[in-house]
């Protein structure tokens, strides 16, 4: 579970580490998180696409050993936050993506709950050969529709993630020859 963004207190690391909670109840599922906040700075350093900084290979390991990936993305300018760009950007190319299995969590403080940055980043993730389950859920008005376990409130919401979230693994199986 990929948590979008680095802002500090953000939501979506909140409703990422619900999901990880979940995944982790589910039988035969091994779940980690990965947090843009812990990505090293040197990351933005223009050397580092030629040398990536020691600390950014646990989360390329991640990636890599990962059936699938769930991502939450909050919405930033009307798209998804440069952070999260970056961190696809300097993961292994073609292999971090290629036939890997995506999922994505939208989230936004107004009222279209993330739905522009995650089309945004299917962009991405078509572009890189990813598999893209279809079922996404979009989380609006973030500071009122999720408890303070980053669970979302609203009762189709969770009903909703609860489906995707079952999907999305046996998604994972179908495809993991
Ligand atoms: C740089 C920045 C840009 C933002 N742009 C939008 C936006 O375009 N639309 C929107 O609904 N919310 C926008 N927000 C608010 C976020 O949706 C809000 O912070 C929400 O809690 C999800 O992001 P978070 O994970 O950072 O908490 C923006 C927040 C930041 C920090």
């Amino acid at each position: 579970v990929v948590a979008g963004t680095n802002r500090a207190g953000c939501k979506s690391l909140m409703v990422a580490n619900a999901l990880v909670e979940r995944y982790a109840e589910m039988d035969d599922v091994q779940v980690s998180l990965a947090d843009l906040a812990k990505l090293p700075s040197d990351l933005l350093s223009p050397t580092s696409y030629a040398n990536k900084p020691e600390a950014f290979q646990a989360f390329v390991d991640q990636v890599l050993q990962a059936d699938g990936l769930h991502v939450v993305v909050p919405e930033y300018n009307g798209s998804y936050p440069g952070v999260l760009k970056l961190y696809i950007d300097h993961l292994p190319f073609p292999e971090a993506f290629e036939g890997r299995k995506v999922c994505y969590t939208g989230i936004s403080a107004g009222m279209w709950g993330g739905l522009r940055s995650v089309e945004h980043l299917q962009g991405v993730f078509g572009y890189r050969n990813a598999h893209q389950f279809p079922e996404r859920i979009f989380i609006s008005r973030i500071f009122k529709n999720i408890d303070e376990k980053g669970w979302p409130t609203e009762e189709l919401t969770r009903e909703l993630t609860e489906k995707q979230l079952a999907g999305f693994v046996r998604f994972c199986d179908s495809l993991a020859s």
